[in-house]
């Protein structure tokens, strides 16, 4: 990001905090419960956002050499994705050519060959067949026309993008535009590989979305966890095509008030999660980033897995290395008296306080709502001039399923006052 736009970004932060407002939508919004219950619009975003639309699969470095290969099922069709010989990005179907099996089982490796578990037919990194036990026995094969099933990809600023139909043309007006120019000057393509984790819970994919979409909760829901580490109820806030920025001023921003802004570096002072439509959820900070996929059940409209792996920049892995494996700035935990003290804390910690919020905090609340909303007791949520997040992304959803978009809420037709 050029520096003038950090600067701008921090000076709007700093006008919030000392004006003490939040960012304004200018309206507020009815969104109906339906999108969140319904099995019908379940298929249809599946049919449309899902299988029809290039994936984000993971980061560069997740393929980090020849041989390295991830897999992954989250969007009704297996992918396995290896880094091939001439160090490109390939995706496959993951199902073998002869019966269909899994060619590779584990979520990530490195391997030079894929052997099929069942009958042992063999397949390099860039999806050729190359061997078939017992040839003579199964009969002639032109192996030329039996490898995987390639899928179209690409890698794109730091980003793998698969397109589930093996069909379909990867349509790279989809892919971020100039954001995505951005994303790659984060150092995102560089940051390394530390780990992951999933969460399924009972809530509906778009709920779990929906709680990255605004800072209002920070201070209360979040009151003793990352509330300690962020200003709650202040957020720079930027639409890019369907996609946005979001930017939280964590409470070392005060530091930047004594520094001429020369030297202001937007992530000394915030916190940068960019969403990538529809369920793309990219935090970047100074030590690193860390990646949430957000999937439906694909069938159930009240269950979702998210994926989040987690990222550190190569010079906080090389600083770790030297510290023995210790982190050496606290800055993702939730003790702020500790940030500028000896800061010593494992990423594994980092990663599973990451973890723990949203399931244990955010999720939960989404759970809640998921049975309010199946109850048919809720007819809509109501999104706050403080939730323009919210308000782009259903705004984006509906257009994209062709459904209406969320009303705005105006005088309380159709709402009955409490006590009328
Ligand atoms: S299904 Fe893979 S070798 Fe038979
Ligand atoms: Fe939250």
């Amino acid at each position: 990001m050029m520096h003038i736009k950090q600067v701008e970004i921090i000076r709007e932060l700093f006008r919030q905090l000392d004006e003490n407002v939040n960012v304004d939508a200018g309206e507020q919004l009815l969104n109906p419960a339906e999108v969140y219950t319904s099995s019908r619009i379940a298929e249809q975003e599946w049919q449309t956002l899902f299988r029809n639309q290039p994936q984000v699969i993971g980061l560069s470095r997740d393929l980090p050499e020849t041989g390295s290969y991830i897999t992954v099922d989250d969007f009704g069709v297996p992918v396995l994705a290896t880094r091939d010989a001439g160090g490109n990005l390939r995706a496959f179907v993951n199902a073998c050519s002869h019966r269909g099996a899994r060619v590779a089982g584990e979520r990530r490796g490195r391997r030079d060959r894929f052997t099929c578990p069942f009958h042992a037919w063999t397949y390099s990194g860039e999806g050729e067949l190359l061997r078939v036990p017992r040839a003579g026995d199964f009969g002639e094969l032109d192996k030329r026309y039996h490898g995987l099933r390639e899928l179209p990809s690409v890698e794109r600023d730091g980003l793998l993008w698969v397109q589930p139909d093996p069909h379909g043309k990867l349509d790279v007006a989809l892919l971020p535009g100039s954001l995505g120019t951005e994303l790659a000057a984060s150092g995102i393509g560089e940051m390394v590989y530390q780990g992951e984790s999933s969460i399924d819970m009972p809530l509906n994919w778009k709920l779990a979305n929906d709680t990255f979409g605004e800072t209002y909760h920070f201070s209360r829901l979040h009151h003793d966890t990352l509330g300690q580490l962020f200003y709650g109820d202040v957020l720079a806030y930027e639409e890019l095509g369907r996609n946005h920025r979001f930017v939280i001023a964590s409470r070392d921003i005060e530091d930047l008030r004594e520094r001429p802004e020369k030297e202001w570096r937007l992530l000394d002072g915030a916190l940068v999660v960019y969403f990538l439509f529809p369920n793309i959820q990219l935090t970047v900070s100074r030590l690193g980033a860390n990646l949430v996929r957000i999937y439906p059940d694909g069938v159930n409209p009240g269950r979702s897995v998210s994926r989040i792996s987690f990222y550190l920049r190569p010079e906080v892995v090389d600083a770790l290395a030297s510290a023995g494996g210790a982190a050496v700035d606290a800055s993702n935990t939730y003790d702020h008296s500790a940030r500028h003290g000896t800061d010593v804390i494992a990423p594994e910690a980092t990663m599973e306080i990451f973890r723990s919020t949203i399931e244990q905090e955010d999720y939960a609340m989404g759970v809640d709502t998921q049975r309010a909303a199946e109850s048919g007791l809720i007819d809509h949520l109501i999104f706050g001039r403080n939730e323009p997040a919210l308000h782009h992304f259903h705004r984006c959803f509906s257009a994209a399923l062709g459904l209406p978009p969320p009303q705005v809420l105006a005088a309380p037709a159709g709402l009955r006052a409490v006590g009328s």
